[in-house]
């Protein structure tokens, strides 16, 4: 009955033929098909079909602005017409490392990479290098990419020590990350201390963005950042998500924690393939090709990609001001909106959230951990997403990812979607 199908259903049969899954990543593989998308502009994409969404996936938070950009867009069609790729530095790279540097104070030298996963991989490389000790801690669903020493979750009983959470991640290089409880200042405390002499690094999201939005404790990051600086254990605040998000300096900014090592990404790029590492002046002179510590990339700061980057952060550096304090009412209003719904059709979820980030959960219990969030009921979460998929609204389809709102996000957008939620939410088991 392939007349009957869609676009969308008809390319998810033909790619399941040659990309597993049918997807480049597997956050986009959701019943019963993925939306294939044709175009975007602000807050909407378009799909094969010719249907119009209001989209508060925002590729999974890298786009602030909204999709295609018109400053990001200039930037990247006057940088390619002078070429892609030199491998050769740029006058651009310099301009963007002393952005990133002016904007967050942490950060003194900067490597650029092309991923988180590659961003967070060297990184935690440099912390073992320059410590001289291998182990790292993170933090149950706290997400760093998908390298080897970061596909790790909580071994099983009392140990502390990981075990791989994918296969083909040899169980010799989990065990060299620790895993302990976010927002858990006291474990993560003793941890830290009775570790310390083979202990590289903590690295932590600030605000847990991969199982949705789980705000930091007051004390939490400011008793990780005491507790490190005693034990000389390096902290790395992965900003992939937060950073340039939660406001122009970040999660450091807005919570006031300096970390020793920092984490960029998303939107960084402006919607381009960016990310990027840095901190302390003395861990960063350890890279080659000054210091012993190996890290390269084709890729890497390439003149496009930087471009983008440049547009959009000096774009935000301009507008900040209003920007964050305007993304914050929004959220608020999204966050209450919610909470007034759920609560008028007396279902029982907790809404979390910050800044420009926002969730819902299925569940009596706060939010706090990842075995809070786990305590959600992803079948109702599903009803939901195709609740508001059907109202033409895309959120992310999984329980456990952030929504996020852009500038590019209208108060009558934010309205109608809240109308949205507020019928889907009626229409969920109690
Ligand atoms: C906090 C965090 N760190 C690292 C990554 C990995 O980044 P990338 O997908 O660019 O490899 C992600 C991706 O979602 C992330 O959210």
């Amino acid at each position: 009955m392939a007349g009957l199908d869609s676009r969308s259903q008809q390319l998810y049969r033909r790619a399941r033929e040659v990309i597993p899954g049918g997807v480049n990543s597997p956050v986009r593989s959701y019943s019963r098909y993925p939306l294939f998308v044709a175009s975007a502009k602000g807050s909407k994409f378009k799909t094969v079909d010719g249907q119009e969404y209001l989209d508060y996936c925002m590729a999974y938070g890298a786009l602030i602005d909204g999709h295609a950009q018109a400053e990001v867009i200039d930037a990247v069609e006057e940088a390619l017409e002078k070429g892609s790729i030199y491998g050769q530095p740029t006058e651009m790279e310099v301009e963007l490392a002393e952005l990133i540097a002016s904007l967050m104070p942490s950060i003194q030298m900067v490597r650029l990479v092309n991923s988180g996963t590659e961003a967070t991989m060297h990184a935690i490389r440099l912390a073992r290098a320059f410590s001289g000790k291998k182990k790292v801690l993170k933090f149950e669903g706290g997400f760093h990419g998908s390298h080897d020493s970061v596909l790790v979750k909580a071994g099983s009983g009392a140990t502390l020590l990981g075990s791989p959470s994918s296969e083909g991640v040899p169980s010799d290089v989990a065990k060299n990350t620790l895993v302990s409880r976010f927002n858990d200042e006291k474990i993560a405390g003793k941890v830290i201390r009775d570790h310390s002499s083979e202990l590289a690094a903590v690295i932590v999201e600030p605000v847990l963005g991969n199982i949705g939005p789980v705000l930091p404790k007051p004390g939490f990051l400011e008793t990780l950042r005491k507790i490190t600086l005693e034990n000389e254990v390096l902290l790395i605040f992965d900003e992939v998500i937060t950073g340039f998000r939660l406001s122009i300096g970040g999660a450091q900014e807005y919570y006031k924690i300096r970390p020793d090592l920092t984490i960029l990404g998303k939107v960084l790029g402006g919607g381009l393939p960016i990310s990027a590492f840095g901190g302390r002046r003395d861990v960063m002179e350890k890279l080659a090709p000054i210091g012993p510590v190996y890290q390269a990339g084709t890729y890497s700061g390439n003149p496009v990609s930087v471009s983008a980057s440049l547009a959009i952060l000096q774009s935000l550096k301009k507008r900040a001001g209003q920007l964050y304090s305007r993304l914050e009412k929004m959220g608020d209003v999204m966050r209450r909106g919610i909470g007034d719904h759920l609560e008028s059709a007396r279902i029982t979820a907790q809404v979390n959230g910050v800044g420009s980030m926002f969730q819902l959960f299925f569940t009596d219990r706060p939010v706090t951990d990842y075995h809070s969030a786990k305590s959600a009921d992803i079948r109702t979460y599903e009803e939901y997403f195709h609740s508001l998929l059907a109202s033409r609204v895309f959120v992310p389809p999984s329980q456990f990812e952030t929504c996020f709102l852009s500038t590019a996000h209208s108060e009558d957008e934010l309205d109608a979607t809240l109308d949205a939620i507020g019928t889907a939410v009626k229409t969920l088991p109690r």
